[in-house]
């Protein structure tokens, strides 16, 4: 089913035009044949090729020269035998495996932990328990040698909050009039909302909470300050906060990152559906923000009872101080979070941290919404010493987006003031604008619009780079890099940047795996289907909608799912080995590397969110908003249980005690 940023993200807000599919395809297989209606065959054709000299060729044997080393395994990545689908109500992984639910929400971490009361909790109990819709997380570890591997910080994102189950306790519970609801209930929303630091111990093979001093949940209501360019923009600036450089809070916290210099990184998304406009006077430039963000909705109910969510016109930059990404030291719970602008302000996806060859940082981060971008900032200087000298990496540096060519070359176009079309006269009198406006500056430099860009992962062995474009099926038109229309199931983008260098300011890509049914495969999901949806993938390996992604640090790229299934299955988790792949055989899925199906989520959920501990023993797993659509008791599986489908980590383990996935 759906979430509920589902269908927000599937209007496109972004205005400028593609090409038809046709015209691309051609262009990009220049002289190689089409079968006609090929739609599908096109798909398969641009992943596998047959022709022709250049950069997709390069690209064809993307994952086959791998340089193997420092003490990495040499041959197959992958060990276990691969599950089929599942619509139980649990969570399947591979035999020889165990799966244990882990920090549900509700659990206490901090404060008096006060006990888990599903829908009878108050906002400041909340605040003291995990929050709802785990998302992105990272395992930050504690303590020396092997205890590494037992011992750490889980810190993870609170996506989003069902108002029905944070206020009743059940999916299926009743609301009270919007003429009765309260400021307890808007602060308990915000309460289940943003990031969540847990200190965890594995004593005995069992994961447990600790009572430890570094736990910490950060919510909507949290201070922060800003840094980078836009700090102290006048469109940052509100009542509240007339200087534009310190704000409440982070929500719809959705991937994140985590930096070489040990801090968190998250990601805000859908931000504007948590805002209502109230009335109308709106000058053009809060106009066409409002409308290219898409701001308004107010889905959670927010502006009945905090103002700061009621956009006016006398205060009408509140949304502008959200689409961020925010900084978290874990290892200081008094910390401020900083939200870093020369970032980019977008519906942030997640936000993966590389180094350049210069040892400049690099960040991937995708805006998931139909028809919008891929972007990377690379900072100015090297960043170990901008550490040393008491700066942050990420506040000065150059923001680019992605323009993909049909002939498999690509190129980051700099959002950079007083350059091409971003002057004054179009809307870009600073930086700040820049960055306040980004998707807009991002238009005008000709940026290619992409499928939904969802989480971005980085091979460490090969430095190459992947991207999910997770589905859109509003769109009419296509480009070479999303080829499909419509494209119900995704497809995942690899791409290489010069000289493998993060820095770098052109690339190769290609498609690496076309989701759906699999080649010649008819989805059975939703039935009533009658073509093939034009997948590369075996049918074995089927599946839709690709989202988290994350690649381990032997080089398994590990494929999470949310949203359409072309087979009857609950949301899953596949792996792909990208240092082998199967030999060509015509007709079949060729040049894919070996990918499995690991783990299958329980019903209505989301798989979303995934890190190991160091010696990639144990394996976590984010579970996200089980029941949602379709009834579901997860994780308290006891069939007389009353107690809510809850959000919830999982831990995973081999019974041998061996590497996840070898
Ligand atoms: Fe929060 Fe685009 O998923
Ligand atoms: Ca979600
Ligand atoms: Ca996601
Ligand atoms: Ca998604």
């Amino acid at each position: 089913m759906p979430t509920p940023e589902y269908t927000d993200e599937d209007a496109s807000l972004n205005p400028s035009r593609e090409r038809r599919f046709q015209e691309i395809v051609s262009s990009r297989l220049g002289r190689r044949t089409l079968v006609a209606g090929g739609l599908a065959t096109a798909a398969g054709f641009l992943a596998a090729g047959t022709s022709g000299a250049g950069p997709l060729d390069d690209l064809l044997d993307l994952d086959l020269d791998i340089s193997l080393g420092g003490g990495r395994p040499s041959g197959p990545l992958l060990g276990f035998t691969a599950i089929g689908t599942s619509q139980a109500d649990t969570v399947v992984v591979p035999a020889g495996y165990t799966a244990t639910p882990l920090l549900p929400w509700g659990t206490p971490i901090l404060g008096d932990y006060p006990a888990f009361r599903p829908g009878a909790n108050t906002a400041a109990e909340q605040a003291q328990q995990m929050g709802t819709e785990h998302d992105g997380m990272h395992f930050f570890p504690l303590g020396l040698g092997r205890a590494r591997n037992r011992h750490g910080l889980l810190v993870m994102n609170h996506e989003a909050a069902d108002e029905k189950l944070v206020q009743t306790g059940s999916l299926t519970g009743t609301l009270p009039p919007d003429s009765a609801w309260t400021a307890e209930m808007v602060a308990k929303s915000q309460a289940a909302h943003g990031v969540a630091i847990v200190e965890v111990f594995n004593e005995n093979g069992e994961w447990k909470v600790v009572r430890g001093k570094l736990n910490r949940r950060i919510t909507a209501n949290t201070p922060m300050k800003f840094t980078g360019p836009a700090r102290g923009h006048r469109l940052l600036k509100t009542m509240a906060d007339p200087n534009g450089t310190s704000v409440l809070g982070t929500f719809n916290n959705c991937a994140h990152g985590y930096t070489p210099w040990g801090t968190y990184l998250t990601c805000e998304e859908n931000f504007n559906g948590y805002f209502r406009i109230d009335g109308s006077g709106f000058n053009a430039e809060t106009s066409g923000l409002t409308t290219r963000y898409g701001v308004g909705g107010d889905r959670n109910k927010w502006a009945l009872a905090d103002p700061r969510f009621r956009v006016t016109s006398a205060n009408p930059n509140e949304p502008n101080r959200f689409g961020w990404v925010a900084e978290i030291d874990p290892l200081k719970p008094n910390s401020t979070p900083n939200k870093r602008t020369a970032l980019g302000r977008l519906k942030h996806e997640n936000a993966v941290v590389v180094t350049a060859k210069g040892g400049e940082v690099v960040v991937y981060m995708g805006d998931d919404q139909v028809n919008e971008y891929l972007y990377k900032f690379v900072g100015r200087r090297p960043w170990r010493s901008e550490i040393a000298r008491g700066r942050s990496p990420l506040d000065d540096g150059t923001l680019y987006v992605a323009k993909f060519s049909d002939d498999g070359s690509g190129q980051w176009i700099p959002l950079i003031q007083g350059q091409g079309p971003l002057t004054a006269a179009n809307g870009f009198a600073d930086e700040g604008d820049v960055l306040i406006k980004t998707r807009l500056a991002a238009t005008l430099v000709g940026a290619t619009p992409m499928d939904r860009p969802e989480w971005v992962a980085v091979n460490p062995r090969t430095s190459r780079v992947y991207v999910t474009c997770t589905n859109n099926t509003s769109k009419t038109v296509a480009n070479a890099a999303n080829p499909r229309v419509p494209n119900r199931y995704g497809h995942i983008v690899c791409w290489e940047e010069n000289k493998k260098d993060h820095g770098a300011l052109s690339f190769v890509w290609n498609l690496l795996a076309v989701a759906g049914a699999g080649v010649g495969a008819v989805p059975t999901n939703p039935p009533g289907q009658t073509l093939p949806d034009g997948s590369n993938l075996n049918p074995a390996d089927a599946f839709g909608s690709p989202d988290g992604l994350w690649s381990d640090d032997d080089g398994r790229l590990w494929i999470q799912t949310d949203g359409a299934q072309p087979i009857a299955c609950n949301n899953q988790m596949l792996v792909a080995d990208l240092a082998n792949r199967p030999a060509a055989t015509p007709g079949t899925a060729t040049g894919l590397p070996d990918i499995r199906r690991f783990l299958v989520g329980p019903k209505g959920c989301e798989i979303t969110g995934v890190i190991e501990t160091p010696d990639q023993r144990t394996m976590f797993v984010n579970i996200q908003h089980p029941g949602e659509g379709v009834p579901s008791t997860w994780p308290d599986s006891n069939p007389s249980s009353t107690a809510p489908p809850r959000s919830a980590t999982v831990v995973i383990t081999r019974n041998d005690g061996g590497v996840i996935g070898s």
